[in-house]
This record gives structure tokens, sequence and C-alpha cells, in this order.
């Protein structure tokens, strides 16, 4: 009855950005990520008839109220498939900022349904592991397989046919994706209350969805051709239509500082000196630069150089779920 699980986050290279369905979290539009190296989640959870309520330890401090009531939601899922209504101690470790744009919803969803479902002997396929997680997060579903991944929005209302499958696995293609960080403290927009405002009142989300199916396409072709300059391209590109849909929100809202413009206008005066490389930004202030590996040194030391930058992590196409128990 108890089981530990370790899983990944990813960066998104086309990004989720808005639901159809909040209850099912079912994506307007199909996502792909990279899943990274060095930022994970680690968690334990023990069910036993002896617990009244459940309960989550994060990085060794008991949570909100809120944030039981969402891992309880998400419990209640993997409950259902088990047939039980026992009680579960989740006990989880971030090795990654919290709420702070770095993804720790995939990896700590993504995690907390790999072991949960493995404590109840749930013999989850990949697919159906990746459609549980992303009831607990979107972009958790992405988590559960390892180096490129696709979410498939689905077209079911019922959101069976909306998970993740992996393209190409961590070592297929090497990518260097050096997370820049100007500021790890949590946001004050979640993504999930950023997109839902952006779904229901900005007049540039329409145009934002008009263009997806394309960069999905065409960022595939990249992938399947190693194509750097596109891929980054089309990432670049995509995630600036991302946060350019916030703008128009009511009220409107941004995630970058002033430091997020500084690497942004870093990257690209390089890119035109000849060294390069492409950013990406998920919901927060921090930057992701992708370039290739024989450039990773050279960037690094570029971006650390900035005075507004605190750090720069190197992080390459990592694994995708592990259990740490038999
Ligand atoms: P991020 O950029 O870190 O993904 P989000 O706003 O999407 O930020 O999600 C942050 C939320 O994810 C947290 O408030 C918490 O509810 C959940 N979360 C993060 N880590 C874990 C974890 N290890 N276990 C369970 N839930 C987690
Ligand atoms: C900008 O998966 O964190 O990082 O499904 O509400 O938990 P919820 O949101 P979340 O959203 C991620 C948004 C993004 C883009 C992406 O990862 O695709
Ligand atoms: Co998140």
């Amino acid at each position: 009855m108890e089981a530990i699980a370790r899983a990944h986050t990813n960066i998104a290279l086309i990004k989720y950005w808005g639901k159809r369905d909040s209850q099912l979290f079912l994506p307007m539009n199909s996502s792909l990520s990279i899943t990274l190296d060095h930022f994970y989640t680690e968690t334990k959870v023990q069910f036993s008839d002896q617990f009244e309520k459940d309960s989550l330890l994060l990085d060794g401090n008991q949570v909100t109220d809120n944030e039981i009531m969402k891992v309880t939601a998400f419990l209640n899922h993997v409950r259902n498939l088990a047939g039980t209504k026992t009680f579960a101690k989740v006990t989880s470790v971030n090795h990654v900022p919290t709420a702070a744009g770095f993804a720790s919803s995939a990896s700590g969803y993504a995690a907390l349904a790999a072991a949960a479902s493995k404590a109840l002997q749930l013999d989850l396929t990949g697919t159906e592991l990746s459609a549980l997680a992303r009831q607990g997060s979107g972009s958790a579903s992405r988590s559960i397989f390892g180096g490129f991944v696709e979410w498939q929005k689905g077209e079911k209302t019922d959101g069976t046919d909306s998970f993740a499958t992996q393209i190409i696995d961590e070592k297929a293609w090497d990518i260097s994706v050096l997370s820049v960080v100007v500021e790890a403290g949590p946001k004050s927009v979640s993504s999930r209350d950023g997109m839902q405002r952006t779904v229901d009142t900005s007049p540039f989300y329409e145009g934002w969805l008009a263009t997806l199916e394309e960069d999905l396409k065409r960022i595939k072709e990249a992938i399947k051709a190693r194509d750097f300059t596109k891929l980054g391209e089309i990432a670049e590109a995509n995630a600036l239509k991302m946060h350019a849909t916030m703008l128009g929100a009511k009220p409107p809202f941004f995630y970058w500082q002033s430091a997020t413009l500084d690497v942004m206008q870093k990257v690209m005066e390089l890119r035109q000196q000849g060294l390069e490389a492409y950013f990406t930004i998920d919901a927060g202030p921090n930057v992701k630069v992708l370039c290739e590996p024989m450039n990773e040194q050279m960037m690094k030391e570029k971006l650390a150089a900035l005075p507004s930058v605190r750090d720069v992590i190197v992080c390459h196409p990592g694994p995708g779920i592990q259990y740490l128990s038999e």
C-alpha cells in the first residue's frame, strides 16, 4: 500500500495555454515538450485505513488546506480506479523551485500519479498514467515520458483520448536547455488561473489558437529532421505568442520582469553575432534558452554575466517516470 516515484519536469516548446474542460483538464490545443534531466520531484504515497484524511508534506512542510483539496480531488480519481476509499499520506520533495514557472506542477503530479497508482497496485499503461496525471495538472501528462513528448488534445468529451506520447526518447537528440533563473519565488498568478482568465477574456486568444496546428506540424518536422534552427525559431515564436495573449486579458497580466527582457534581448543579440540560440518562457519570469551542446558552455558564460541573472542551470533531455520502490 505504498510506493515511491520520481518524475522530471518538462519545458513546452509548443505551449498548452487554456482548457476546453477544466473539470477533466482537457486542453484547447495539443502541445509538445522536452522532459528535463535536472529538475524533478520524488513522491512517496502511503495508503492506510488508519488515516482520517489525506495529507501532503511538501519539502518538509504541511501545505495549506487549499493545496490538500487539490491533492484529495486528484487522489479521488486514483481511488475510483482502484475501487477504494482509503486515505493517503503523501510525502514529496521538489528538486525544482515550486510554483515559479519551472513546471513543478508537471513533475509533482506525474510523480503523485505514478506513486499513488502503484501503491494501489493499479497496473496502468503509460498512456493511462498520462491521462491520469493530466487530471492533476495538464503539463504533468507529458512528464510521464522522457525525451520529446506530445500531448494530444483528443476529441472526445470524456478525455480518454487526451494523453501524451513520446516522439523520440532522451537519447535520440541532445539539445541543451539552459534554465536562466532571474527569480525563484512563487508567481502571483498561477498557470491555472492565468490560462482561464486568458480564455475567458482575451480577444487575442483566438489568434493564438489559429496558429497552433501549423506550429505543431512544423516542429514535428524539425524534430524528425533534427533541424535545430527550425525547432528554435518555432519554439521562440510560439512562446511569444502565448505571452501576448495575456496582455489582452481583463484584467491584463504578464509574467515577465525586466530581467526576463534582458535575457531575451541577449539571446537575440548573440544570435545576430552568430551564436545560435532561442528562448522560451513558461508562466513565470525565468527564461529557458535552447542551444546546441557545442555552444552550451559559451552560452552559459554569456548569460551568467548579465547582472540581473542569478543562476544558469544546464539541462538536457531527461527520462520519464521512474519507480524507486518495489
Ligand atoms: P509551476 O510553474 O511550478 O508548474 P503552477 O502554478 O503550474 O506552477 O503549479 C504550482 C502548483 O503545483 C503548486 O501550488 C501545487 O499545487 C502543485 N505542486 C507543485 N509541486 C507539487 C508536488 N510535489 N506535489 C503535489 N503538488 C505539487
Ligand atoms: C505555460 O500544467 O501548470 O507552462 O493544468 O492548470 O495545472 P494546470 O496548468 P499547467 O500549465 C502549464 C502552462 C505552461 C505551458 C506548458 O507547460 O505547456
Ligand atoms: Co505548472
